[in-house]
């Protein structure tokens, strides 16, 4: 190939005609030109910090909810909008320990790093002395620190993340000695009591929430709409943005998972129309690589959980599964030699799992035992099991077929039977319904 070869690609591509007239517009990962909605939580924001003109602003607000669910980009519009404060947005993804969430703190106020033997009480010392020279030099009073997931922190266990959230809220109180406010934005997917936390930072941080609930489908059309109108180059079938928003709203009111759904959808349809078909091609390819992900990165246990939810959801065609079901099928899975996690630790995975975006749950009520929560897959469950171990999985599917068909023949009892099927009934007498059960862990 030489460069002339390359330019007749580009230019043949360039002529093809395209779809997008601006796909920048569905990039899930940059920040959205306008807001849609959510107005109630912005509000709260702008009630809580608008405080500071009466002198007084709360120490922590917690914000909280599920994925794509317009935390990081609500309150940074917020942020940016509102005249008279001072603020840093620190997305603390990349810090691995509580140190590094400080020095990640540390560089956004553009102060260099510090090394971890300095100490953690350095580190905020520091934090403080820029923050009051940052609002000196600005002349203002309130100083906002938004950190934005913020549950990574509390993986550090050795890092003492509650002690780090107890001396930033003292370092407010210190502030706040010297004239100024200062209030800290903890974004997470729970919300903050539901952490690890010392009860001296409990009874400091008091119960300031936002919650961010996952948006309906008509919430998520709404966004869909305002893309659409944005990135193509020609009208989209209302019906087709609908589906979009109906099938991202039933799994998991993501915003951002609607918008990727949109943009590969009309990546498949390329130059021509926009269909259905296309979009129930790109919700295969990212449930594929949805799964892929969590996957690649997980633990032996996370694994194993997300193939005991497969397996029982395939072999019971049920959709709800509760935690207790679900430990007991996952202790059944777990290979000989492996001790099986905790009841506790299980439930634990179960949330990561959901924060993935695999599953989803509900809670209700289990009477006088008080409530307990059910899972459901929001990918398909073939899927799932292929992708933990192809031959694993065959081994359920087969189980499965051998008992249906037991299950059927047993109802219609045929006269003459050939000879394969003969032998498939051999092994069924054998392995009767209740062996099967035992074979694939249901009983
Ligand atoms: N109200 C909204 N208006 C316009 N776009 C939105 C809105 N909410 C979400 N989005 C789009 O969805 C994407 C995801 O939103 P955001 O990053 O705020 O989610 P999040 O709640 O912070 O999720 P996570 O917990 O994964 O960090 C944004 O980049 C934006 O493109
Ligand atoms: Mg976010």
């Amino acid at each position: 190939m030489n460069k002339k070869e390359i330019g007749s690609i580009i230019s043949k591509i360039e002529q093809e005609g395209s779809i997008f007239a601006k796909k920048a517009s569905l990039d899930s990962l940059s920040f959205p030109s306008k807001i849609i909605g959510r107005k109630d939580q912005a509000e709260s924001l702008i009630r809580y910090l608008l405080d500071y003109k009466q002198g007084y602003v709360v120490p922590y607000v917690s914000v909280y909810g599920r994925s794509g669910s317009g935390k990081s980009v609500v309150i940074r519009f917020v942020c940016d909008n509102i005249d008279g404060i001072s603020f840093s947005f620190v997305n603390l993804r990349q810090a691995k320990t509580v140190f590094g969430a400080a020095n990640l703190i540390l560089a956004e106020l553009g102060v260099s790093n510090l090394k971890s033997a300095q100490g953690i009480n350095l580190a905020v010392d520091v934090i403080g002395k820029e923050i009051e020279s940052v609002l000196q030099k600005a002349k203002k009073k309130l100083f906002v620190l938004v950190l934005d997931e913020l549950d990574v922190i509390f993986y550090d266990k050795r890092g003492k993340p509650s002690d780090f959230i107890y001396k930033l809220v003292v370092l407010g109180e210190n502030l706040k000695k010297k004239g100024f406010l200062f209030c800290i934005i903890g974004i997470s997917n729970n919300v903050l009591s539901e952490y690890e936390l010392d009860d001296r930072v409990k009874s400091r941080i008091g119960s300031s929430e936002i919650f961010f609930g996952p948006y309906s489908k008509s919430d998520v059309l709404d966004i869909l709409k305002d893309r659409a109108g944005e990135a193509f180059s020609k009208k989209i079938d209302a019906n087709v943005l609908e589906y979009c928003a109906e099938l991202s709203s039933a799994e998991h009111g993501d915003a951002r998972r609607a918008i990727d759904l949109l943009r590969i959808a009309a990546e498949i349809a390329s130059s021509g129309d926009l269909e259905k078909q296309h979009v129930d091609r790109a919700s295969d390819e990212l449930q594929k690589d949805r799964i892929s992900q969590t996957l690649a990165s997980a633990s032996y246990h996370l694994r194993i959980v997300c193939g005991a939810i497969a397996r029982i959801t395939f072999l019971t065609g049920e959709s709800w599964h509760s935690t207790s079901t679900l430990y007991n099928q996952y202790a059944k899975i777990v290979q000989n030699g492996t001790k099986p996690l905790s009841y506790r630790r299980v439930s634990d995975l179960l949330t990561d799992i959901e924060n993935t975006g695999l599953v989803t749950s509900q809670t209700s009520s289990k009477g006088r035992h008080g409530y307990g929560s059910s899972y459901k897959l929001v990918v398909s469950p073939e899927m799932v099991g292929i992708a933990i171990s192809k031959e694993w999985w065959k081994g359920i599917v087969k189980a499965k077929l051998e008992h249906d068909f037991a299950v059927s023949s047993k109802k219609t009892r045929i006269g003459s039977r050939s000879r394969p099927l003969n032998n498939l009934l051999a092994t069924m007498e054998q392995n009767n319904e209740l062996t099967w059960k035992k074979y694939v862990g249901l009983d």
